[in-house]
């Protein structure tokens, strides 16, 4: 079976970001989504494309917008007009990653069997994106890994790993 997973990071409010970009700056943890996601399709809305400075190595890019005209002329990206058009894509790969943002991810936890999230310790009121709110009772938590404030991370964060508990 493949796996699809949510990769996201959101506050205790849910909140993933403002104005098409991420309310923080957390070095370990954009290296931890790269480690993950190098090598396999991340599968992300329009705005989320739009809000990286330039396509992200090593990965296919699955870009899903409702316009039909939209083009995104680069070897390692693709443009699809639904998030089931993306995951069609996607079947016949061992492990696909959902990236962002909210938008995608509200309509893309049914279909998802894996949830990567790192829990930011801080609420952010600004926000204007959030991750839906999701029922943890139908999800297990396999990995806990909680990264404390340094120098380098204003935040304190926790990598949770979750697996669909089979019904
Ligand atoms: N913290 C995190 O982990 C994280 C991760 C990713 C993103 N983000 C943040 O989230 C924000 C962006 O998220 P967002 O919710 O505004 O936008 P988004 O989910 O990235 O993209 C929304 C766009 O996707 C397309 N779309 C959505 N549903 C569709 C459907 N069913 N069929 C076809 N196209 C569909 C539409 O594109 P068109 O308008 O072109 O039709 C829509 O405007 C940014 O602030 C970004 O920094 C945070």
């Amino acid at each position: 079976m493949s796996t699809v997973c949510m990769i996201a990071a959101a506050a205790e409010n849910n909140a993933l970001g403002k104005d098409n970009d991420l309310l923080w700056h957390l070095p370990d943890d954009f290296k931890r989504f790269k480690k993950l996601t190098t090598g396999y399709s991340i599968i992300m809305g329009r705005k989320t494309y739009e809000s990286f400075p330039k396509p992200l190595p090593n990965r296919r890019h699955i870009i899903i917008t409702r316009d039909t005209k939209y083009k995104v002329d680069h070897e390692h990206c693709i443009v699809v007009h639904s998030l089931l058009e993306a995951l069609e894509l996607c079947k016949n790969e061992v492990l696909s990653y959902i990236i962002g943002g909210g938008e995608i991810y509200a309509q893309a936890e049914q279909f998802s069997n894996k949830i990567e999230l790192t829990r930011v310790h801080s609420t952010f009121e600004n926000a204007d994106t959030f991750f839906p709110s999701i029922d943890f009772n139908k999800w297990e938590l396999v990995y806990e890994e909680y990264h404390p404030i340094d120098e380098r991370h204003k935040y304190a964060f926790t990598y949770l790993t979750y697996i669909r508990k089979k019904v």
